[in-house]
């Protein structure tokens, strides 16, 4: 089977990508899914919440890939989760959108090296997740042309509809001059507090205007999963029963569930 690629994407911050990637990721592996998580944002949330380090000036990590010194095999870090890999990140990434300034097809870079490595490796992999930083900067931009699908978390409050027209207009764009395949798959609504008339109403717009896209799984606002990260574990580990993990455990056979009825139809 073709390994899949999909970015975790929204150009907000704190609305649950990092999250999103780590409990995706940990839910998958558990299934015996052999997952890669290619951390992209320079403040290296992903590589802390799963474990590893992201002290800057570290060679092994996702930036030595995108500045031509290292392959995208020679940094691939095992985590203490089976089935779970990782390519970390750091503050050195921060660099890169200057330091690339002149290379008219930086877009790319991120797309060769992957499709390098698979083409290499054979793909051991069945789901490469990147975790996009919160802008719609060049790191972005090369995840949305190396990936074939896309995932956006969506915070249930105030305002969260707008950025997401926003980040649909990037899409569009995207597709329509540098990668036309992409699709995306769905959107996630997190930190739904019931409590909050607010959480209801996003819910209910987010439904009426992108329909099937909004999984079925609402992920709810849950400390735990607040916790985690500085455990450098998935909540999926930390807590395999409170209400976080319950969501992401659901959100996790959604997606799979999704993926059949993909293939079904290809
Ligand atoms: N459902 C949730 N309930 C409570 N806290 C959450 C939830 N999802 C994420 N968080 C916390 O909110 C903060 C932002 O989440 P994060 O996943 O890092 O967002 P992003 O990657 O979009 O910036 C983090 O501290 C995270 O632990
Ligand atoms: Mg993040």
């Amino acid at each position: 089977m073709k390994e899949k690629i999909i970015s975790i994407i929204n150009q907000k911050g704190g609305v649950g990508k990092t999250t999103t990637v780590i409990n995706l990721a940990a839910g998958l592996s558990m299934q015996g899914k052999k997952v890669l998580v290619i951390d992209l944002d320079p403040q290296g949330n992903a590589t802390t919440g799963l474990g590893l380090s992201n002290l800057e000036n570290s060679e092994k990590s996702i930036y030595s890939v995108l500045n031509g010194a290292k392959k995208l095999s020679e940094v691939i870090e095992i985590t203490k989760f089976e089935n779970l890999d990782l390519i970390t990140s750091n503050v050195d990434l921060s660099g890169l959108e200057v330091e690339t300034a002149g290379d008219a097809k930086r877009a790319f870079i991120l797309n060769e090296q992957i499709m390098a490595y698979l083409n290499d490796s054979g793909g051991q992999y069945s789901h490469i997740l990147i975790d996009c930083p919160p802008s719609l900067s060049l790191l972005t931009i090369m995840a949305l042309v190396a990936s074939e699908s896309l995932l956006v978390p969506l915070q249930t409050e105030f305002f969260a509809l707008e950025g997401v027209t926003q980040l649909m207009k990037t899409i569009e764009r995207i597709k329509n001059n540098l990668n036309p395949d992409l699709l995306i798959r769905g959107i996630l609504l997190t930190m739904y507090d019931k409590r909050n008339k607010l959480s209801a109403e996003v819910e209910k717009e987010a439904r009426e205007y992108f329909k099937e896209k909004v999984y079925q799984t609402v992920v709810p606002r849950n400390v735990r999963l607040s916790e985690a990260p500085s455990h450098g574990m998935p909540v999926l580990f930390y807590d395999k029963s409170c209400p976080g993990s319950k969501s992401y455990l659901s959100f996790t056979n959604e997606f799979i569930d999704q993926e059949k009825i993909m293939e079904s139809a290809a």
